[in-house]
């Protein structure tokens, strides 16, 4: 089901316009407005060793941002493992909707339509939200969708405002009306700013975003926080660092410099080539994403990168030698909204969630040029041996080197 199927909906809808007093279904437990109830890492025991997963049993796990590149990928990963999945997008054109889309039609065929449904709506459209969560009752959300580029950020804040900041706060009301119970959602290494430290922890103070995106994105922890302060919500917000890989968002730089060196077209370096990135594979990261939702351990915030930065130079370098030409390169200035250097630190995933990124660089960048060869470029058979080689370092949350059709 891709769309929004209004008639399932218009009984829970009645239903919810007769719940007049929302604040009568709180979970209030008994550490309400207590500092105690955040879990922080010394009060913890070792959470996560070699598996991740509080909770077992099969799951019904809300997904927004779902036809998305990492959301698709969370999805896929749930599905895998027998969890059941409902999408919520509005499938937005921030980029081409077509790549969206088969992202959505490649789940619901291979899972079939009963275990992925799908909602093609916005999540601050609060009838349609809201007629959701009282359809499906989700108590284990994953919250994905977003406005997720920095410069457009500058050029038009209030959509992320919108989508980032409202719609997260909209989805927290929801979860706590509900009884949420773990909520885990994107926010991003941006919110360290223009860091100047060799490792950033989450204990670092980021109170200087250096663009609207990185903005809103602490906004939403903080309004997440708040929620776990007020109604004891389970909440992990995840500080993606540079996420690529098959299925990697046409607008980031792996992909755009994977497809200029492929076409043989110019490609845009913003800077010298020293500014370095802590890029991180899509399997680690879906891997990550799902630790977190399986262990709900109070308020969290984890950086999920791989604690390993690649300079820009370096990166093209790669490109070059995996697609097997040179790149045509225009320098320009560095672009506002930028961060010259992120690397995570990544020792507190480790610890609570026994988070392990396995995926190098190297084998990554060699996987995303084979994906980005035989989606884009020709039919070919998925031999390749780098593809092949990640695959098998990651099984947790393979991602097909074939989505985009
Ligand atoms: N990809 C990265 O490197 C990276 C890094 C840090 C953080 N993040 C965060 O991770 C999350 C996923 O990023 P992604 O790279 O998959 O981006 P994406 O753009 O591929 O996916 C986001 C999805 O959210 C949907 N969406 C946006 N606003 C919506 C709204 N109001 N209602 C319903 N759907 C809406 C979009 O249509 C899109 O499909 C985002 O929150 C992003 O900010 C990503």
């Amino acid at each position: 089901m891709v769309g929004f199927d209004s008639s399932m909906l218009t009984a829970s809808l009645s239903a919810v316009s007769n719940n007049s007093d929302p604040i009568e279904d709180v979970y209030v437990s008994d550490s309400m407005g207590s500092e105690d109830s955040i879990c922080t890492p010394d009060t913890l025991s070792e959470a996560g060793d070699d598996d991740a997963g509080m909770f077992e049993d099969p799951k019904l796990v809300l997904v927004t941002g779902g036809a998305g590149f990492v959301g698709s990928s969370v999805a896929d990963a749930l599905l895998a493992r027998g969890d059941d999945v409902i999408i919520v997008d509005e499938v937005n054109d921030y980029y081409d909707t077509t790549i969206k889309r088969s992202n959505l039609a490649s789940l619901v065929s291979r899972y079939g339509s009963e275990r992925c449904k799908v909602y093609e709506g916005d999540i601050c459209d609060v009838p349609f939200i809201t007629a959701i969560f009282e359809e499906h009752k989700p108590e284990w959300i994953v919250h994905m969708a977003a406005r997720a580029g920095v410069r457009p950020s500058i050029q038009d804040p209030f959509i992320y405002v919108h989508s980032n900041i409202e719609g997260t706060t909209r989805l927290l009301e929801l979860a706590r009306q509900h009884g949420c119970k773990s909520f885990a959602f994107a926010s991003s290494s941006s919110v360290y700013g223009g860091s100047d430290k060799s490792l950033f922890s989450e204990t670092d103070l980021v109170d200087h975003p250096v663009s609207p995106y990185a903005a809103s994105k602490k906004a939403c922890e903080l309004l997440a926080h708040t929620y776990h302060h007020l109604y004891n919500l389970n909440i992990a917000a995840l500080r993606f660092f540079t996420v690529y890989g098959p299925r990697g968002r046409p607008d980031m730089a792996p992909f755009k410099f994977i497809d200029a060196v492929a076409r043989g077209r110019e490609m845009q370096q913003f800077g010298d080539g020293s500014t370095s990135r802590d890029y991180t594979y899509i399997t680690d990261i879906v891997d990550g994403v799902l630790r977190a939702l399986d262990t709900p351990l109070g308020y969290q915030i984890y950086n999920l990168g791989r604690g390993e930065p690649t300079r820009l130079s370096r990166f093209i370098n790669l490109v070059e030698a995996n697609v097997g030409r040179k790149a045509i390169i225009r320098v320009c200035p560095e672009q506002p909204g930028d961060v010259p250097r992120t690397c995570a630190d990544i020792s507190k995933a480790r610890r609570l969630l026994g988070y392990d990124p396995k995926v190098s660089f190297e084998d990554g960048i060699a996987a995303t040029v084979a994906w980005y060869k035989a989606t884009y470029m020709q039919p070919q058979q998925q031999t390749d041996a780098a593809a092949t080689k990640v695959a098998a370092a990651a099984p947790a949350a393979s991602v097909s080197a074939n989505m985009v059709m």
